[in-house]
């Protein structure tokens, strides 16, 4: 997953789509978000799932009664997992995070491995937007890569970094290692499972 410059245009990941050039592709929803949507999500209500790719996890929610808006922006992504969720495809949708509407407030945003895909200029962009889209007290939650890469993307995420872009708006609740066996190569055994919950009101 290379090529810094362009990670942040449709084409970049359009021309790895189509060519099913997908290491960070996990073929599965991770386990942790089975045991939280067991746990930790309840109540059911709805989520957005913004760079969701193949889409493995709106299967996941739909199951555990939630309402499921995934957006990919795109459009060979969009048709994986629209052939993959079959039934549920209509779930999926082609929208771009920053600039398309979408109707929330949402209970939740899950991702995995979305923000490390954007160049690091827009995270400050991604936070605001995160806090305009989820409700109060909503859960940010998922899959976020922590480690390094001389030659990103995946950019990696510091906990300073997390702290200076999610600090003041966000409560770190969960955060731990993702398990044995659903680390990627590409993410070297440093993506974490966290679950950030937005503030009622900012820290000062
Ligand atoms: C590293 S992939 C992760 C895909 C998926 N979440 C997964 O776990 O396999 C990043 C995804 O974000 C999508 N993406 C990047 N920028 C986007 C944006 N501004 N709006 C919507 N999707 C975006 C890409 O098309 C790509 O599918």
């Amino acid at each position: 997953m290379k090529n810094r410059k362009e990670s942040d245009h449709p084409d970049f990941w359009e021309e790895r789509y189509r060519a099913e050039r997908l290491p960070w592709d996990l073929g599965a929803e991770p386990v942790e978000l089975a045991s939280a949507l067991v746990s930790e999500f309840r109540p059911a209500g709805r989520v957005l799932i913004p760079g969701c790719g193949s889409g493995y996890e709106v299967r996941s929610f739909v199951a555990a009664g939630w309402e499921v808006c995934a957006i990919d922006f795109a459009p060979a992504a969009v048709a994986r997992a629209q052939r993959i969720l079959g039934p549920l495809g209509d779930r999926v949708q082609q929208a771009d995070f920053f600039t398309s509407e979408l109707s929330g407030p949402f209970d939740l945003v899950y991702e995995r491995t979305f923000l490390c895909s954007l160049p690091p200029e827009r995270w400050p962009h991604y936070a605001a937007r995160m806090t305009s889209l989820l409700r109060p007290g909503g859960w940010l939650a998922g899959v976020f890569f922590y480690g390094t890469d001389p030659e990103p993307p995946p950019h990696p995420l510091s906990p300073e970094t997390a702290h200076r872009l999610f600090g003041s708006h966000f409560r770190l609740h969960v955060d731990r290692p993702v398990s044995a066996g659903q680390s990627l190569p590409i993410y070297g055994g440093a993506e974490r499972w966290q679950i950030w919950q937005l503030l009622p009101d900012p820290v000062p």
